[in-house]
């Protein structure tokens, strides 16, 4: 039988997301929004481009809850995107009414899933629904570090002319300008990128991951990055349905790991069947943990700030 899964806000990373989990068959999928029209004629776009792109799951569009019962995967991008000059956090009042309705829905239709958060602003919003679905912290994961990492790897790729495919880096930390992109854990074919390219270039690169998603809100002025983010989404998708227990940076609770207590923040995770199947723990000079302690800070501080 096939896994089901359902993905919350048919809008650009919603409808990105079903997009890529349909092309690999990962499973049938069900796009839900509260437009009316939308998610249906979006599903039925998608379901005609089965004989071209050679796919067989079924998409369906709705605004019915009882359409999704029972999915293996909820991917929850319902919200509203930021606009130029606005930060992630700006939008934590309007998102955390949202993402509180939506969980709850979700979790009295599908009480057996594994949630993965994308909604902005990320680390609160997946602690959020951690809390508002009761689900064990295995079962709430945030998507941020697997779309940062592919920046930063798209990046280093650009900059040397290699196959972004042979890149590999991992950005830790809360999903915003003080995330810690770990030069030291970034490679090409295991090749540290500092043997490739100066310090300095690299943390130039760094930079421009931690400003990554402004960079395109302000090139679209109406909206965020949807393209990578949907791919970003539907790779823990696959990881978690077809338990290939891949290491991501995902958003997962901490309790004390890396001397974090109480939220969730972007670490290495081992992601299969049953979510988060490990918290991996790296070496981290004292400079690398400091900034991802302060990273956490941060995070925290807007976690005060939720009223629902
Ligand atoms: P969008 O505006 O294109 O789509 C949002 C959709 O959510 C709309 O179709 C809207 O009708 C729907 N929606 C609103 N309230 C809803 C509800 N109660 N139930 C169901 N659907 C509802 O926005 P976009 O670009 O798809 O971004 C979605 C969210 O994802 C934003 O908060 C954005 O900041 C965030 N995001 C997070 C990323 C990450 O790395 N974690 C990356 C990119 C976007
Ligand atoms: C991004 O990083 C908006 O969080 C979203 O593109």
């Amino acid at each position: 039988m096939r896994k089901k899964i359902t993905v919350v806000g048919a809008g650009h990373v919603g409808a990105t997301t079903a997009q890529v989990c349909a092309y690999k068959e990962l499973g049938d999928v069900v796009l839900i929004d509260i437009v009316e029209g939308v998610p249906q004629g979006k599903a039925l776009d998608m379901m005609q481009s089965g004989s071209l792109e050679g796919f067989d799951s079924n998409i369906v569009g709705t605004n019915d809850y009882a359409d999704t019962a029972n999915s293996d995967v909820v991917v929850i991008t319902a919200g509203v995107p930021r606009k130029p000059g606005m930060s992630r956090d700006d939008l934590i009042n309007i998102n955390a009414k949202i993402v509180k309705s939506v969980t709850e829905q979700i979790v009295k239709h599908s009480p057996n899933c594994i949630i993965i958060v994308v909604s902005n602003p990320l680390d609160i919003m997946a602690y959020l629904a951690l809390k508002v679905s009761g689900f064990d912290k295995s079962r709430v994961i945030g998507m941020a570090g697997v779309l940062d990492s592919a920046r930063f790897r798209a990046f280093i790729a650009m900059e040397l002319g290699v196959s972004q495919e042979d890149v590999q880096t991992m950005v830790l930390g809360g999903h915003g300008d003080s995330m810690v992109p770990l030069l030291r854990y970034s490679t090409v074919s295991g090749i540290p990128i500092t043997q490739l390219m100066s310090e300095e270039r690299a943390n130039e690169l760094a930079v421009r991951t931690q400003k990554g998603g402004g960079e395109i809100v302000n090139l679209l002025k109406t909206g965020s990055a949807f393209y990578s983010p949907g791919s970003s989404s539907a790779q823990m998708v696959e990881s978690i349905i077809r338990d290939k227990k891949r290491i991501l940076p995902c958003a997962a609770y901490l309790e004390g790991e890396y001397g974090i207590d109480g939220l969730l923040v972007g670490v290495p995770v081992k992601l299969g069947v049953k979510g988060i199947e490990e918290i991996i723990k790296i070496d981290l000079t004292d400079s690398e943990l400091s900034a991802l302690q302060a990273s956490a800070e941060a995070v925290k501080k807007v976690i005060g700030q939720l009223d629902v």
